[in-house]
């Protein structure tokens, strides 16, 4: 081969090479893709929130159906010395902030017992993401759940009673 037509092969490459990357750019990253969802759902089941992000799925093995995943549960509160928490409507959440600010968010939380805040705090971004544009093709958000209720009150419903963390 001439070095010309090595050149040609190398430049028609390039070419090819830019037009992958120009496409990648330019794919729908602001539309949920479908690859998106099913790792969002799929780190939600591994990540354990509806255990408590989801009424009755904890007790009854993860047999809820998926339409009311995340809608928060208001009735089972988790009452220690920090008050009583109820797991809040995720769906709402995420309904409430964009995907930037979700980031942001999820990066940032600190939240009372029993969230595992400090585990969602090191999740990596394109995991938020995925998550993100899960929750927001679940459906229609729902209502907001019991809010927090302090220590010196007491709750109306079920509690799950939690000691105080021992002492160092
Ligand atoms: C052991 C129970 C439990 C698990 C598991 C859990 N959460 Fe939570 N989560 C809570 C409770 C309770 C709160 C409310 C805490 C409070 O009132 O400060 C909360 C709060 C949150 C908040 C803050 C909402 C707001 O508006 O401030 C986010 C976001 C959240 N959880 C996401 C998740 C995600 C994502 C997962 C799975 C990776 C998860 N949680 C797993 C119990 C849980």
């Amino acid at each position: 081969m001439t070095s010309r037509g090595r050149i040609a092969i190398a430049v028609c490459a390039l070419c090819v090479a830019m037009g992958v990357v120009a496409a990648q750019a330019e794919g729908p990253r602001s539309k949920a893709s479908s690859a998106d969802v099913a790792r969002g759902r799929y780190l939600v089941v591994i990540g354990g929130c509806n255990d408590c992000h989801t009424a009755g799925y904890a007790p009854s093995g993860g047999h809820v159906p998926e339409d009311r995943w995340l809608l928060g549960d208001g009735v089972l509160g988790f009452k220690g010395p920090w008050g009583t928490t109820y797991a809040p409507n995720l769906r709402r959440v995420a309904a409430s902030m964009n995907e930037s600010d979700w980031i942001v968010f999820a990066r940032k939380l600190k939240a009372r017992p029993p969230m595992p805040w400090f585990t969602l705090n090191q999740w990596n971004e394109s995991d938020l993401r995925a998550l993100y544009r899960y929750v927001r093709q679940m459906g229609p958000p729902g209502d907001a759940v019991t809010p927090f209720v302090p220590p010196d009150q007491a709750p109306k419903g079920p509690v799950v009673q939690w000691p105080a963390p021992p002492q160092k």
